[in-house]
């Protein structure tokens, strides 16, 4: 790093950041008997470690069988200040007794409010930084703002700084997805101090590699979630039975200060500083510092190596698939998966993977390739013990399929990416997504246009329908459903045959799709039924659960010449259902 960086000790740069104390540990849900928000305040102080080196301290709590006023949970939430280093690392350790009463986490988070007199420039990645409004700005009540469809958007009417007039904000356009949520924070302009949290592994989180989460934003608010339902909905695992135990370190994650003696403001330096501090951070993973047994050391976790062919009529290497260890269940359980840890890694060109740093415990392998559909899950399980080195050799996804492909719409990737989206409002959307690229290295990208459509118009507009969905608003807020067509033309039909539609939904929220074959007004020959409570399309996604439904088609609906498939979303309550595709192929009859 430059010399002109000074790294300022936490004690100097604290004080700085925060104007009153404002970072929390918090989970949100509901119990047997309350609902609501727990700030986890620790009853009992504890030194656990104290040496030259570092100082390790908890504040915990045990759960006192009031389930009023606490979630039945014990928690121990831990501080290591180590010397010689810029910030604090911090971690929790949540556990649940099985004889405990049962219980809805939908939330748990670590926030940090900071000093608004300071903060003024947020950074998420190098392509979504910007000076941000404040909260001041957000205020409805006081005339500075108006509320818009959706809860958390608001359109500037009367910011303070004349540049945000009419901008829309909300915290869900800096959402990313866990794989590249590892760095974000604020700048200050006075002090010239950056502020970041740093995530160094996805072990703890909950969802997979892709799922989405918030980050920073307007407050000054830089949060950092471990467990939620964000983009994924009521389908989250959020939820403990009587009888269920549970025990789960989050973290640590690395609270880090910077600060940059050149006064130039916003400064780069700061920024390039914390993604260099996050390789260091990453690095350093597992960390050998953590007191807590329940924090295993490098050499008590495992590695799992091997390399994923595909089986798609012939076989090919599995290139820069996902794979990853996450707890037993069924394939692609590991998107709704909050309780376990996961573990995930990308294959290399010719398929071959390593996971490494795996805790003890038994697993699922699961995976996914882009451009082939469907979830991959290892036939065994996989036991990692300590210090173990497991080699599964090869491992063979045969993606669903029946028969050769007639015709195919968009790529199989999870998201809505290829499909369209309708052009925004330039003046009334946030400058971030102005000038957007598609290699975003942070989540969301052009579904940003979507909704600031969607939300700056308060839905005066045919919005949704082409990304894969949805409703038509005929006025006064009455929506109707819109059907799709796909209309192909089949030089010859196999009338005995079973033709296989393969759908892929990349999202959908309280939505039921209903296919019909050559037939708009008949009874729909397939329906979803209702699913979906990802919210994507509300929140600037272009991808939520992901779904796949392959469906037989006998070759007697079909026609020879010219054929056509109705899609219908027939869920109507208000703007926000519907859904994504990812993909869509028509296969013939199997020729076996
Ligand atoms: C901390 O930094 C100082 C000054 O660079 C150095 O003298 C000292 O040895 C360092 N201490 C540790 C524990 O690394
Ligand atoms: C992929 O990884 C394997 C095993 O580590 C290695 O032998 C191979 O050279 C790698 N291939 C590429 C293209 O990087
Ligand atoms: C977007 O691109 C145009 C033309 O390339 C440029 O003039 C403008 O400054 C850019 N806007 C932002 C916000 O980057």
């Amino acid at each position: 790093m430059a010399s002109s960086m000074i790294c300022f000790f936490l004690l100097l740069l604290l004080p700085i950041a925060f104007s009153e104390p404002t970072r929390y540990w918090d989970i949100t849900g509901h119990g047997e008997n309350y609902r609501g928000l727990d700030r986890i305040e620790g009853t009992k102080f504890r030194i656990i470690s104290q040496n030259e080196e570092q100082v390790e301290i908890s504040f915990s709590r045990k759960w006192n069988g009031d389930s009023h006023s606490h979630f039945p949970l014990n928690v121990d939430k831990r501080y290591i200040i180590r010397t010689n280093t810029s910030g604090i690392y911090t971690y929790g350790i949540f556990e649940r007794l099985p004889e405990w009463p049962e219980v809805e986490m939908g939330q748990v988070r670590i926030a940090f409010k900071l000093n608004p007199d300071r903060f003024h420039y947020m950074v998420v990645a190098d392509d979504r930084q910007r000076e941000m409004p404040t909260d001041d700005d957000r205020d409805i009540h006081r005339g500075h703002a108006k509320a818009l469809a959706y809860k958390e958007a608001v359109e500037l009417t009367h910011p303070r700084n004349p540049m945000f007039k009419n901008q829309v904000d909300d915290k869900y356009q800096y959402s990313c997805e866990i794989k590249d949520n590892k760095v974000h924070g604020w700048i200050s302009t006075k002090s010239h101090v950056g502020f970041w949290l740093i995530s160094p592994s996805g072990e703890y989180r909950s969802g997979g590699p892709i799922k989405q989460e918030l980050t920073s934003h307007v407050g000054p608010t830089a949060l950092t979630t471990f467990i939620s339902g964000h983009y994924v909905g009521t389908d989250m695992e959020t939820h403990y039975r009587t009888g269920e135990a549970w025990k789960k370190v989050l973290g640590p994650i690395f609270i880090y200060l910077n600060s940059d003696s050149t006064g130039n403001y916003p400064s780069d330096l700061l920024w390039e500083d914390a993604k260099q501090q996050t390789k260091e951070e990453v690095k350093a993973w597992p960390y050998d510092f953590v007191a807590s047994s329940d924090f295993p050391s490098r050499k008590e976790r495992g590695i799992v190596t091997g390399r994923l062919l595909v089986n798609d009529r012939f076989f090919t290497p599995g290139k820069s698939a996902y794979v990853g260890l996450a707890p037993p269940g069924v394939a692609g359980s590991w998107q709704t998966n909050t309780k376990g840890y996961q573990f995930w890694t990308k294959t290399n060109e010719t398929g071959y993977f390593t996971i490494d740093n795996v805790r003890p415990g038994t697993y699922n392998l699961y995976g996914w390739i882009p451009g082939f559909i469907g979830d991959f899950r290892y036939q065994n399980r996989v036991d990692v013990a300590a210090g173990s080195k497991i080699s599964l050799g090869r491992v063979v996804y045969e993606p669903p399929r029946n028969g050769p492909t007639i015709w195919e719409i968009g790529v199989p990737d999870r998201t809505a990416r290829e499909f369209f989206v309708p052009e925004p409002y330039k003046n009334s959307m946030n400058p971030l997504y102005l000038n957007h690229t598609d290699n975003t290295d942070c989540g969301n990208d052009k579904q940003s246009y979507i909704q600031t459509v969607i939300l700056s118009t308060q839905l005066e507009l045919v919005t949704i329908a082409k990304t894969g969905s949805t409703l038509i608003n005929i006025g006064d807020s009455t929506y109707e459903p819109t059907t799709w067509q796909i209309v192909f033309n089949l030089p010859y039909v196999n009338w005995r045959g079973s033709y296989t539609l393969q759908l892929a939904l990349a999202s959908a929220s309280r939505a039921n799709l209903q296919v019909r074959f050559n037939s708009e007004y008949s009874m729909p020959f397939f329906s979803t039924g209702n699913i979906g409570r990802d919210n994507a399309i509300a929140r600037h996604g272009i991808h939520g659960i992901y779904r796949l439904y392959s469906i037989n088609v006998p070759g007697r609906l079909l026609r020879t010449g010219t054929n056509t498939i109705y899609l219908r979303q027939a869920k109507v309550f208000g703007p926000f259902e519907g859904l994504m595709y990812d993909y869509i192929r028509l296969e013939e009859p199997s020729r076996d």
